[in-house]
C-alpha cells in the first residue's frame, strides 16, 4: 500500500497521476482538512502535522510515503525523509521533481513559481533551481487565497477571477515561459491560469513530475504491485467527510462514496 497526504483535496492531483501510472497499487490518502490551510502555517505547525501524519501512516504498514503537499514538503520534507530512512520506508516529496522539469523545459530561463506563502517563504523552489547551477531568473508569487478558493469548491465568480488575475500579473511582467504550480491544489485551476498567462507559458505540475520518480523507486526495490487488476483507494480525512467526498469525486472523476472515513489525528 502507498500512503499519500495533503492538507485537503490538493493531493488528489498527485493521486490522479499515480492512478494513471500505477493502477495496480493500493492507496491510502490522508486529507488533513481539519487543519486546512497549511499555506499560512508556521514551520513548527507544519512540522507537527507532517510528523503526526507520517507516524500514523507508517503504522498502517505502507511501503512508500508520498508527501503530496508543497507546504509540508518545504517545512518538514528533510525530517520526514529521515523518519522514512529510519523506518525503512521510502519518502518521496514534491518540489524537487518539478524544479528539475522546469529547469529542463525553460527556453528563456525565466521561471515563475506560484505557491502558498509558506512555500514561498521557505525558498524551497528557489534553492532547488539554484542547485541546478544555471542562471535562471526565478519569480516567486505567494497566492494566499488560491488554495482556500479551490478547497472551498471554487465559486468562479468575478472576485475569484480578479484574485487569480492579480497573482498572474507579476508573472506576466517577468515574462516567464515556464510556471511551476508550487501547490498541489493549483492544477485544479490550470485552465484559468493558462488562459490568464497565455498559451506560450508552460505549466509544470507536481503529480506528473513525481509519478515517474515513484515508479522508478518501486521498480528498483522490486516493490511494484503486479496483480493484473486495479488496486484499492481509501481516504481518511480530519475534517468534513461529506465535503471531501463531494469535491474529491468531482476532481478525481471517481466515486468516493463509502471510501471516505473521518479520523482524529494528533489533535
Ligand atoms: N496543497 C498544499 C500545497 O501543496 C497546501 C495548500 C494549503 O493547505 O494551503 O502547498
Amino acid at each position: 500500500m502507498i500512503g499519500v497526504f495533503d492538507s485537503g483535496v490538493g493531493g488528489l492531483t498527485v493521486l490522479h497521476e499515480l492512478l494513471v501510472s500505477l493502477p495496480e497499487e493500493d492507496y491510502i490518502y490522508v486529507g488533513d482538512s481539519g487543519h486546512f490551510p497549511y499555506g499560512t502555517k508556521t514551520v513548527e505547525e507544519l512540522t507537527a502535522r507532517g510528523v503526526a501524519i507520517t507516524e500514523f501512516l507508517f503504522e498502517k504498514d505502507i511501503k512508500l510515503l508520498v508527501i503530496a503537499c508543497n507546504s509540508a514538503t518545504a517545512a518538514a520534507g528533510p525530517l520526514i525523509r529521515k523518519m522514512g530512512a529510519e523506518a525503512g520506508i521510502p519518502v518521496l516529496t514534491v518540489v524537487g521533481p518539478e524544479a528539475e522539469i522546469a529547469g529542463a523545459i525553460t527556453e528563456s530561463g525565466r521561471i515563475g513559481v506560484l505557491a502558498t506563502p509558506a512555500t514561498v517563504a521557505s525558498r524551497a523552489y528557489a534553492r532547488a533551481l539554484e542547485d541546478q547551477g544555471r542562471p535562471f531568473t526565478v519569480t516567486e508569487v505567494a497566492a494566499p487565497d488560491l488554495a482556500p478558493i479551490i478547497q472551498g469548491g471554487f465559486p468562479f465568480d468575478e472576485a475569484v477571477l480578479q484574485t487569480v488575475r492579480s497573482y498572474c500579473e507579476p508573472l506576466k511582467e517577468a515574462d516567464v515561459d515556464t510556471l511551476v504550480l508550487g501547490c498541489t491544489h493549483y492544477p485544479l485551476v490550470a485552465p484559468m491560469l493558462q488562459r490568464l498567462l497565455g498559451r506560450d507559458v508552460r505549466l509544470v505540475t507536481a503529480g506528473h513530475a513525481i509519478a515517474g520518480a515513484i515508479q522508478r523507486n518501486l521498480a528498483q526495490g522490486g516493490n511494484l504491485a503486479k496483480t493484473g487488476k486495479e488496486g484499492t483507494y481509501n481516504f481518511l480525512v480530519t475534517g468534513d467527510k461529506e465535503g471531501f467526498e463531494k469535491l474529491g469525486t468531482r476532481f478525481l472523476q471517481l466515486p468516493l462514496d463509502g471510501r471516505v472515513e473521518h479520523i482524529e489525528l494528533g489533535e
